[in-house]
């Protein structure tokens, strides 16, 4: 059993990806529906949210837990660790590895929340890897409530105009790599992508999340066949989350979500 878990529905952008890596593994994915976004609050509230959906998650004795939440795991990560004890995998270093290995121009652009561009996390990362990076940041918090609205459709001209009004400067840095560091932007993949064109990388964070956990588990032996299987739990209304999901993932899940009281955690 896989434990997932995110501020509201970005997170399914790690469960699309882990659907087509790893099939076999069941998993339990929380989404924080009724306090997103988490982007825009402190380190203190972020750190005690995710310790509660972790909590949470403790529940079903997974094996592993993925934060496929990028403000989470920038600002949360080292506190969570510290605190279970099961593996514990966050979206920034796999992402940021993806991204260094794809430049060939060395200019990275990074797009997260308010939170995460806060903490410099991407941007620690990348340098690490590689000190002559060139890095762009840009903090998008229009991002989370459009997504978590439903507004994921290519030619929704709302979130056009968003994807236009922070892309522009980032297009003007010319990097030739996109980090979508909030597992909500996979989402946006198509209209960012629309935007920037082609020739223009998109790191999808979720994604290289999902084939991190594949890597981790495969190199400590921890892979297993559970025959798959997902459920969905929710603080808010399930029906919504499903409706997205449905956009999403291209089936319902309705019949898999439920809601509970994470403030009992
Ligand atoms: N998916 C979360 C992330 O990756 C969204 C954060 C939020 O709730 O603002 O950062």
């Amino acid at each position: 059993m896989l434990g997932v878990f995110d501020s509201g529905v970005g997170g399914l952008s790690s469960v699309k990806e882990l659907a087509k890596c790893l099939p076999e593994e069941a998993l339990v994915y929380f989404g924080d529906t009724g306090r997103v976004p988490y982007g825009t609050r402190s380190e203190e509230t972020i750190i005690r949210y995710a310790m509660q959906d972790a909590r949470f998650l403790m529940e079903f004795s997974p094996k592993a837990i993925l934060v496929a939440c990028g403000t989470v795991s920038s600002v949360a990560l080292d506190a969570l660790q510290n605190a279970f004890d099961v593996p514990i995998i966050g979206v920034v270093a796999p992402t940021a590895a993806a991204a260094a290995v794809a430049t060939k121009n060395r200019k990275i652009a990074v797009l997260g929340t308010p939170a995460t561009i806060r903490s410099g996390a991407y941007g620690k990362q990348l340098l690490q890897l590689d000190p002559g990076l060139e890095i762009f940041s840009m903090a998008c918090p229009l991002f989370v409530p459009l997504v978590e609205n439903g507004h994921i459709d290519p030619d929704d001209p709302i979130t056009a105009a968003a994807v236009a009004h922070y892309l522009e400067p980032v297009a003007a840095f010319g990097a030739d790599t996109i980090i979508l560091g909030c597992t909500h932007y996979p989402l946006l993949k198509q209209i960012i992508g629309q935007y920037v064109g082609q020739q223009v990388r998109l790191i999808d964070a979720g994604r290289e999340s999902a084939l991190a956990l594949k890597r981790i588990l495969t190199d400590s032996g921890l892979r297993s066949d559970e025959g798959g299987g997902q459920r969905f739990f929710v603080s808010d209304a399930p029906a919504d989350f499903a409706d997205t999901a449905r956009i999403f993932l291209q089936k319902d899940i309705r019949e898999a979500v439920k809601r509970i009281d994470i403030e009992k955690y």
